[in-house]
This record gives structure tokens, sequence and C-alpha cells, in this order.
């Protein structure tokens, strides 16, 4: 059986990530030596699949285990459910050395983890993520954060993670949609830092696309050293390193907008890559045959590479303007320049041609 383990070493901390399969059972044996009590947090859906394994594993190795299950869903990262679970931990009188540990998605994983990077200034965090896209991004890296009305991740905070626990067993059972959703990150990783892996991603598809265990432990694997590497580099996105991450995003982020979010982000992302990549055609940055060959393996699985006939053109491209990373009339955005090669471009949004998004020409 394939199973992998590596360290991420960032300035805040240095932590083990571990990768394969039917670790949650083990997880116990994994952080055991380093907590007494456990508080888990995830939402309605995973607590039936998933709990039960992860309360015994944890008990097997005298580890005393309180489960907080919330309601599953975007609305879960508020002010509201922080208060609940601050209360859910105050309640059981946690510890700063007691470990919180997130069992779920993106959503669990990042409100969790803003509730264990604040309560009593910082408690121990293993996130055990159960999407592709908390497995291969957003459980790595530290970015924690919540909803405030006013739009999404508007409060958060930097807070590395004690441990990461990825079972790649869990995404058995996770929607077809939502898996090759996260293919999408994984395809960002290929074709933005790591040939290997794009040749890897073409040769494997079928496996991959069975969710075959070896081998999704593979790309998880590499997925994720990509996503240290940079990490390491740019804890806190104040290097102009982490921002490679953001290929196909900002596209992708307006596009999620548009459809009210009936896109999911993966697929968001996937479109988004492709527009990003035609500007880069068009500024002279990259050439047509690996625009065609991003299309190519993005409908390989089954990823979406052209805008919804029903997003508005016109907002999008006043939300792309409005974008964060617009300053000054200026876009900094990353740009791919070949297979595993990107440069950061910053340059004025007109010329960028945001208008020309959506037009499918170059
Ligand atoms: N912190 C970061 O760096 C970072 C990066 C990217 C995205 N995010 C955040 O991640 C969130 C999206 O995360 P997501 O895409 O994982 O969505 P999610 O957490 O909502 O999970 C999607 C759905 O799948 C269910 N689910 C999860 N695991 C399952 C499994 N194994 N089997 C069956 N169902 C399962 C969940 O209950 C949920 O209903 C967003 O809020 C986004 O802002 C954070
Ligand atoms: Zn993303």
């Amino acid at each position: 059986m394939t199973e992998f383990s590596f360290e991420i070493t960032t300035e805040s901390r240095k932590y083990p990530v571990y990768v394969g399969q039917n670790l949650i059972e083990r997880l116990g044996e994994i952080i055991g030596e380093s907590t007494e009590r456990a508080f888990v947090i995830c939402d309605n859906i995973i607590s039936d699949l998933f709990l039960e394994t992860l309360i015994e594993g944890l008990r097997t190795s005298d580890i005393q285990t309180e489960s907080r299950v919330i309601q599953s869903g975007e609305s879960l990262k508020s002010l509201d459910s922080v208060k609940v679970l601050y209360e859910f931990l105050s309640e059981n009188f946690a510890a700063r050395s007691d470990t919180v540990i997130a069992l779920g998605g993106g959503i669990v994983g990042d409100i969790t983890g803003f509730v264990a990077s604040t309560y009593k200034r910082g408690m121990k965090l293993v996130q055990v993520p159960t999407t592709l896209l908390a497995q291969v991004d957003s459980s790595v890296g530290g970015k924690t954060g919540i909803n405030l009305k006013e739009g999404k991740n508007l409060v958060g905070t930097f807070y590395q993670p004690h441990a990461v626990v990825v079972d790649v067993c869990t995404l058995n059972s996770l929607p077809l949609s939502e898996y090759i959703a996260g293919l999408a990150e994984v395809i960002k990783y290929a074709f933005t830092m790591d040939p290997e892996l794009f040749e890897f991603l073409i040769e494997k598809k079928n496996e991959i696309l069975l969710r075959n265990p070896e081998v999704v432990s593979i790309i998880v694997e590499k997925a994720l050293r990509n996503k240290a590497r940079i990490v390491e580099n740019d804890e806190r996105e104040e290097k102009g390193r982490r921002e490679v991450l953001n290929f196909g995003h900002t596209v992708g982020h307006a596009i999620e907008i548009c459809s009210n979010h009936y896109v999911l982000h993966g697929q968001a992302v996937a479109i988004g890559m492709v527009e990003e990549a035609r500007m880069a055609v068009r500024k002279g940055l990259l050439t047509e045959s690996v625009l065609e060959l991003l299309i190519y393996v993005l409908l390989l699985f089954g990823l979406p590479t052209e805008l919804p006939d029903d997003i508005d053109f016109n907002q999008l491209h006043r939300v792309i303007k409005q974008d964060k990373k617009v300053s000054d009339g200026q876009l900094t955005i990353p740009m791919l320049t070949g297979i595993g090669r990107t440069t950061m471009v910053v340059d004025k949004v007109d010329n960028l041609d945001i208008t020309k998004v959506g037009g499918n020409k170059i």
C-alpha cells in the first residue's frame, strides 16, 4: 500500500503531512503521543460517514474525545457558528494543549481552523480533509476563514495546523461532481509547477477517474508537495510567491459570483484557467499549443472549459475588474508561460483584455 509522509517547514511551524489509506481509523496512533484530549468538529454529512470510526480509533489510543456536529453548507462559515464552537470548547473545559480536529471538506476545515487559532489564543489543530479540494489545497497552508454578509472569507487568520492526515479512502463517498471539481486544482498544480504531474495525470487518467486509492494517494501527495513548496517560501502571501496558486482564480471567482455559486469552485477554476491562459496567449507569453493542451486535459477529466450561456458577460467583466488583486488600475495575475511555468504579470487592467473574457477567441 502506498503511503507518504513529509514535513512542511514554515516560519511559524513545522508539521507533518500523512497521505494514505484507512488513516482515519489510525489517527490515534498517528497523533497519539502529542495529545490527551481531542475535540472533533464535522458537519452532519461527514458525521454519518466517518465520525464513529474516527472516535473509536482515538479512544483505542486512549485519547479522550468530544465531538460537535454542525450543519453542512457555506453558511456554516459564519460568526454564529464560531460562537457555537467556542461554547462547545468552553463547556468541555478545552485546554490550549488539547487538539481540535477538523474532519470534513474545506468549509469545516476553514471554520475549525479559525476557531482553533483563536480559542485560548491557539489550540493544537489537526486537519483531516475529506474532499479532494481540501486534500490537495485547503488543509495545507494555514489559511482559515469565515464569511460575513459583505463577502466570503473576510475574517480569518494564518494558522498552520499541527498535522494534516489525508485518508484518500474518504473520497469514495464524495459525489462525482465534487471529486472532478477537486481535480481542477490538481491540474492547476500540474500546469503551473509540475510537468511530471502533468504526464502522470494523462498516463493514469482511468485510474484517477475510478478513484484508485493507490493512484489518488500519489496525485494528492504530488499536489500537496507543490503547495508546501510555495507555502514554505511565502507563508502569509506577502512575497508574491503564493499568488501562483491563484492561476485560474481571478476569472474563476468572478464566475462563481456571477453564477450565484451554482458553478462549483473547481469547475469555475477550470474555465478560469482557460480564460487566463487565453490572456497569456494574447500577450504573447504562451503558445496556442499549450492552451490547447490545457483544454484537452480539462476535457479528459470531464471539466468545463467554456462559460455557461446564462452568465452575464458584462457583469463578469465588472466583477473581474473589482477583484481584490486590482489596485491603482493594475491587475496582478499569474500567467501561464509553459507547462510547469508561470510568471507574475502586473499590467493595466484594460491591457489584459478583460472584455475579451468569454469570447472563446484569442
Ligand atoms: N483555506 C484555504 O486555503 C482554502 C482553499 C480553497 C478553498 N477553501 C474553502 O473551502 C470551501 C470549499 O470546500 P469544499 O469544496 O471541500 O466543500 P465542502 O466543505 O462544502 O464539501 C462539499 C460537500 O461535500 C460533503 N462531503 C465532504 N466530504 C465528503 C465525503 N468524503 N463524502 C461525501 N460527502 C462529503 C460536505 O458535507 C459538503 O456537503 C470554501 O468555503 C472555500 O472558501 C479554503
Ligand atoms: Zn481553488
